[in-house]
């Protein structure tokens, strides 16, 4: 799949297939995630895949969220901001481990799309329930959970999505236009 077409139809999905993915298309999405751009090349990430059923319906509990269960794979993403904190400070250390599990994140993603695979990012859980069911030590951050799985039904349409114009703009905060004319004082 070209780049632009697993951009543009990348889409969250909640409702799964019971038919079990190939894990190793999950496996494919994992190791593009290596390829992210890292602060001081310091990768500090794990995707932990899950398929023991009894933990898939721990998370979900945790995620309060029902359609996590139905998936027949969940993939946990961890961050132990501890080195990159260590290196530039507290402030930017913090802020470029959310930066580079975003950026590791897209490639999954793009890669989970590109193998007709589907999931949503989930990003509200109980924290300590999902630590305590996989043995995450208490200095790691859980960052999101995707449960993975075939789209069920009639494919979602695509939301629609933020204009370019309300996105961009030019030298400062406020500029829309590329050239803005100079206004001429009278
Ligand atoms: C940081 C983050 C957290 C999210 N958490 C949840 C979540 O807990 N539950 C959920 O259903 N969707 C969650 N989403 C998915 C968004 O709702 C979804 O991406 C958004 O509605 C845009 O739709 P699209 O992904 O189909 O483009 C999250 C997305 C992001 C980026």
């Amino acid at each position: 799949m070209e780049l632009e077409k697993a951009i543009k139809s990348r889409k969250s999905v909640k409702k799964f297939l019971n038919e079990k993915p190939d894990w190793r298309d999950i496996l494919e999405a994992i190791d593009a995630v290596r390829y992210a751009p890292m602060a001081g090349n310091c990768f500090n990430l794990k995707f932990i895949v899950v398929d023991v059923l009894e933990k898939i319906e721990k998370i979900a509990l945790a995620c309060q969220q029902d359609f996590v269960s139905q998936a027949r794979y969940l993939v946990v993403v961890t961050s132990d901001p501890k080195i990159l904190v260590n290196c530039y400070g507290e402030k930017e250390g913090k802020r470029y481990n959310k930066q580079q599990a975003g950026a590791a994140i897209e490639n999954f993603l793009l890669k989970i799309t590109e193998s007709g695979l589907s999931t949503c990012w989930v990003g509200y859980f109980a924290e300590e329930q999902i630590k305590r069911c996989l043995k995450i030590p208490d200095n790691v951050d859980v960052e999101a959970v995707f449960p993975i799985g075939y789209e069920f039904g009639k494919p979602l349409t695509k939301k629609m999505k933020i204009e370019l114009d309300a996105v961009l703009r030019f030298n400062d905060y406020k500029t829309k236009k590329m050239n803005p004319e100079k206004k001429i004082n009278v």
